[in-house]
Parts: C-alpha cells; sequence; structure tokens
C-alpha cells in the first residue's frame, strides 16, 4: 500500500476521536518552533527563537533563518515530545506550516515534518500559517465557536476576516501596501530601536503623548481595507525634517502618536464591519496582538457596542507551534485530506487558501 493510502485510512479513523495528537512544526520565518497537542488542550510548546541573531542586522536575514531553523528542527522537537511526556508513537498526526513565509525557512520544517511522517507512516497535514494565527484562539478558549470578525494583525498581514465555520473564511478588508507589524519594525528602525520593533514601540509609547499628527489613510472612502506606508512615510519625514533643523526628537511622542494612529485604524475598521454585518464576536489573531493598546482599545469601544472581544495570550499570538496544531485539529475534523511527500512549500499562499 502507498504512504498516502496508508495515511488517509490512519486519518479517517482518528478524526473521530477528539483527543487527537497533533505534532505540529512552524518554521515560516524567524522561530522554530514545535508544540503538542491533545484535541483543543496545549501539552507543549517549544519555541527556538532567532531574534537575537537577527537582531544586529536589523531584520530577519533569510538564508541565517534557514541555516538556523536546520539546526534547531530536531532538538526543538525532541523539546516537545519531551514536554509533553510522549514519544513519537504516542502522536497520531504531524503537522506543518507550508506557507506564507521565507522559501528556504518553510523548506526545513516542510522536508522534516515530511520525512518523519513518512518514517512513521503518519498522516501529514499541511497548514496555512495565518489560518494558524486564527485558530491560536482555540487553544487559549477552546470553546469560541465561529462565526466572529477576527482581525489578523501580522509581521506579513493586516487582515478582517469573517470566520464563518472551522474551514470557512471571507476576506473583508486588507492592507493594500505594508502590513501593520512591518509598519511597526520600520518605525522603530527609524526611532534607533531593536528588531523586533513592536514591543519595543510599545514600551517607548508609555513614556509619551500622541502630539503629533499623522495621516489617517482612506478617511473618505467606504472600505475595510488598510494601508500603513503613508503613516510610514510621514513618522519618517517628521524625525527627518526636525533632524534637518538641528531640532530634538521626543521619540516618545513619536511613538505614542504612531501606535495610537495605527490601533485606531485597525479598532475603526474591524468594528465598524462587525457592526455593519450585524457580527456580536470580534476576535485578534498574529504577533501585533500582543500590542497592550490594541487588545485595551479594541475590548473597551466594542464593550460600548455589545460586542465580544477575545485574544491569545501573548505567547500564541507570535509565531508557534501551538496555533499549527490547532488549525490541523480544524481541517482534520472537517474532513481534510492528508498530504502526499511531494508536499511543496508556497511562500506566497494567500489566506483563503
Ligand atoms: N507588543 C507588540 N506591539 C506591536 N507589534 C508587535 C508586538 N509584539 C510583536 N509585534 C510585531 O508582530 C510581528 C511579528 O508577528 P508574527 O510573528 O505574527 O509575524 P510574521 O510571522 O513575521 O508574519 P505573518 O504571520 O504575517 O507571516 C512583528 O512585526 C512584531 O514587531
Ligand atoms: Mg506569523
Amino acid at each position: 500500500m502507498k504512504y498516502i493510502d496508508i495515511a488517509n485510512e490512519k486519518l479517517d479513523k482518528i478524526r473521530q476521536r477528539d483527543d487527537i495528537v497533533v505534532l505540529a512544526i512552524e518554521s515560516s520565518c524567524d522561530e522554530t518552533a514545535v508544540a503538542v497537542t491533545c484535541g483543543r488542550k496545549l501539552l507543549s510548546n517549544a519555541i527556538a527563537s532567532q531574534i537575537e541573531i537577527h537582531k544586529r542586522f536589523g531584520g530577519v536575514v533569510p538564508e541565517i533563518a534557514s541555516r538556523n531553523h536546520t539546526m534547531a528542527i530536531d532538538n526543538v522537537t525532541k523539546e516537545a515530545l519531551a514536554k509533553a511526556g510522549m514519544t513519537l508513537a504516542d502522536v497520531d498526526c504531524i503537522a506543518v506550516t507550508y506557507g506564507a513565509g521565507l522559501l528556504g525557512a518553510l523548506l526545513v520544517g516542510v522536508s522534516y515534518a515530511k520525512a518523519l511522517a513518512f518514517a512513521t507512516q503518519k498522516p501529514l497535514i499541511a497548514v496555512n500559517h495565518i489560518k494558524g494565527h486564527i485558530a491560536a484562539n482555540y487553544i487559549a478558549k477552546p470553546d469560541l465557536q465561529p462565526p466572529y470578525l477576527c482581525l489578523i494583525a501580522s509581521g506579513g498581514h493586516t487582515t478582517i476576516a469573517y470566520v464563518k465555520s472551522l474551514d470557512e473564511i471571507e476576506i473583508k478588508g486588507s492592507t493594500q501596501d505594508d502590513a501593520c507589524g512591518e509598519a511597526f519594525d520600520k518605525v522603530a528602525r527609524v526611532l534607533g530601536l531593536p528588531y523586533p520593533g513592536g514591543p519595543q514601540i510599545e514600551k517607548l509609547a508609555r513614556e509619551g503623548k500622541p502630539s503629533i499628527e499623522l495621516p489617517t489613510p482612506y478617511k473618505d472612502k467606504d472600505t475595510y481595507d488598510f494601508s500603513y506606508s503613508g503613516i510610514k512615510t510621514a513618522v519618517i519625514n517628521y524625525a527627518h525634517k526636525l533632524q534637518q533643523k538641528g531640532e530634538a526628537l521626543n521619540k516618545a511622542d513619536l511613538a505614542c502618536s504612531f501606535q495610537e494612529k495605527v490601533t485606531d485604524i485597525m479598532v475603526n475598521n474591524t468594528l465598524r464591519c462587525a457592526v455593519d454585518m450585524g457580527v456580536k464576536r470580534v476576535v485578534i489573531a498574529g504577533g501585533v496582538g500582543a500590542n497592550g493598546v490594541l487588545r485595551e482599545k479594541m475590548s473597551q469601544r466594542a464593550h460600548a457596542l455589545d460586542i465580544e472581544v477575545f485574544y491569545p495570550p501573548m505567547q500564541l499570538c507570535t509565531d508557534n507551534g501551538a496555533m499549527i496544531a490547532s488549525q490541523a485539529y480544524n481541517m482534520i475534523k472537517c474532513g481534510a485530506k492528508a498530504s502526499n511527500i511531494d508536499l511543496d512549500a508556497k511562500a506566497n499562499l494567500r489566506v483563503w487558501e
């Protein structure tokens, strides 16, 4: 019998159970992450972060990321299994992020997962990274049920998605240029803050006031889309003008003004969309979802509109294996087929694919 037939036969048996054990691998950017889950329960969540390695370059260097994933992946997998108190024999299936992300980085996880799945003859589940970010919420809140509206705010995406069911999403708005996380990182660079910029801006902004006027994109347009390049350019121009005039820049005020502006836009678009659609539940996903001001603002304004808000704990907002395991579980429950050994990484995989 061929591998794929064995895998699908096994998958059809395990999908009847609620205690499916998933070992999930995530390597799309600069975190080598492996998690083990049993149903919606997180058993272990091992992460080898490369942030310190990429810091000196001011951002992720793809080739260096791939090399470090290769070095870390075996140990991180062993660590995840050990923390879960399991061996590979206890695992029902192997899940892996196959896109979107850095191609070389994705390929490390995909190749490793394929080898594990084939060697153990266990089903392989190919997971979309962004759907994984959304699914992190089910680990944190196992009784969460669609439909709901999700703001995906990450390093490469800013999207409002209507999550209709566990395997159906509809895009309501997206960034037309930079992602919000990318804007945080670029603005942090201008302010001389280290990578990744989001948490650094949040920290510095606590000492500042939102006193600097920045543009509001699509002010007169009826859209849920986003644009961050104009705000980013306005911040850069503001800093450069002061520099040219030899005047001191109040970095904390600029960080605070930037953060206020981008979080206002995210919250306004999401809640306007929720109200227009009559949706009463809003969920936040992705790395920028760790931002306290975004969480607070969304919760407060939603409360006034009688809309419920949920977001995962910070460590489940940025890249992790648990979110990939959670989405694999959803896929299995929705009847997904196993991937074959010719599974390829897809750098530009879109949110809805
Ligand atoms: N507290 C915070 N405030 C704002 N931004 C934050 C915070 N913490 C992390 N970020 C930002 O989140 C981003 C990383 O998120 P994430 O790991 O989800 O992105 P990614 O995986 O690189 O991109 P994607 O998920 O779109 O492929 C970075 O841009 C980082 O600056
Ligand atoms: Mg991510």
